[in-house]
């Protein structure tokens, strides 16, 4: 094929998918709009997603047994004021041998009673940002959080809606151990952060969202040597160390800032194809 009409049939397909990205995945209307923007595509993401959680599907791996006894260690923590409060511990969910990682800032409502980070009104918009690149937490990626108990603005009303907030920084760092112990054994190769939280947390910045998306950014394995290697019994072996050399960081925005500032949706969509091209560039 000659490299102009490669170049044309190229062209055409990314105009096809940004249409089903605007039309499908970015429909913030009503859920009928949504139904009737709904694409061949569409459907077959949704069969994706009916499928059993990776994990528990697919034949056991070192990874979700290390996953598995991560989770054992701590799906009882109460060493911070999110422990007593929590209704489930939020550990995370996806396939543990993916080569991606999503990481987002903590469960809200939805999440502490089901136990599944993502699983809200941000999680929905989500799981589509995802299938537009060929990603789903069924089948071939990991979303975590950094904090894994429900941060609550007032912890004596558990029932009420519109009761979360961002963790504190003290939250973040007594529970960070965890989550840089899902990142050892998964050793993924990108990350991508959602949002404010956990890009700082991550590049261990307190630059604002907005000045590091759109970026590739190498992630820091020396800095999260020196903190893993700091907690009392956590060791990473070199091989691991040298794994996460190549690990990238990709940061966006939170779905939640899409939902309520849908002006974002351009920007988001331009980070998930530098992820899209990242990951299938050395074939993923
Ligand atoms: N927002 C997050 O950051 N994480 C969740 O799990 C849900 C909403």
């Amino acid at each position: 094929m000659s490299d102009i009409k490669k170049l044309i049939g190229d062209t055409k397909q990314w105009v096809e998918q940004e249409k089903v990205w605007d039309d499908a995945l970015y429909a913030t209307g009503a859920a009928s709009n949504e139904q009737r923007a709904m694409s061949e595509q569409q459907k077959t993401i949704q069969s994706v997603n009916s499928l059993p959680i990776a994990h528990s599907s697919l034949r056991s791996s070192d990874k979700d047994i290390a996953l598995k006894s991560l989770y054992e260690k701590y799906k009882n923590c109460v060493r911070c004021p999110l422990g007593p409060t929590r209704i489930k511990f939020v550990f995370g969910v996806g396939n543990a041998n993916s080569e991606v990682l999503f990481i987002g800032e903590g469960p809200g409502y939805e999440e502490d009673r089901r136990g599944e980070p993502f699983v809200g009104k941000s999680g929905q918009l989500l799981d589509k940002m995802m299938a537009a690149i060929g990603l789903s937490r069924r089948t071939n990626a990991y979303i975590a959080n950094i904090v894994k108990c429900h941060p609550m603005v007032n912890p004596q009303t558990p029932e009420a809606r519109g009761n979360d907030r961002p963790p504190a920084p003290e939250e973040v760092a007594t529970c960070s151990p965890i989550l840089l112990q899902q990142i050892a054994i998964m050793k993924p190769r990108v990350i991508m952060t959602l949002g404010s939280p956990s890009t700082k947390m991550i590049l261990h910045t307190r630059d604002a969202i907005t000045g590091l998306r759109g970026k590739i950014v190498a992630f820091d394995v020396d800095y999260f040597y020196s903190l893993i290697s700091e907690i009392e019994e956590l060791k990473i072996d070199g091989e691991t160390r040298e794994a996460l050399r190549n690990t990238k960081v990709v940061p966006t925005y939170h779905p939640a800032a899409l939902l309520r500032n849908p002006n974002l949706k351009p920007e988001s969509w331009t980070d998930l194809k530098l992820l899209r091209d990242l990951l299938g560039k050395s074939g993923a």
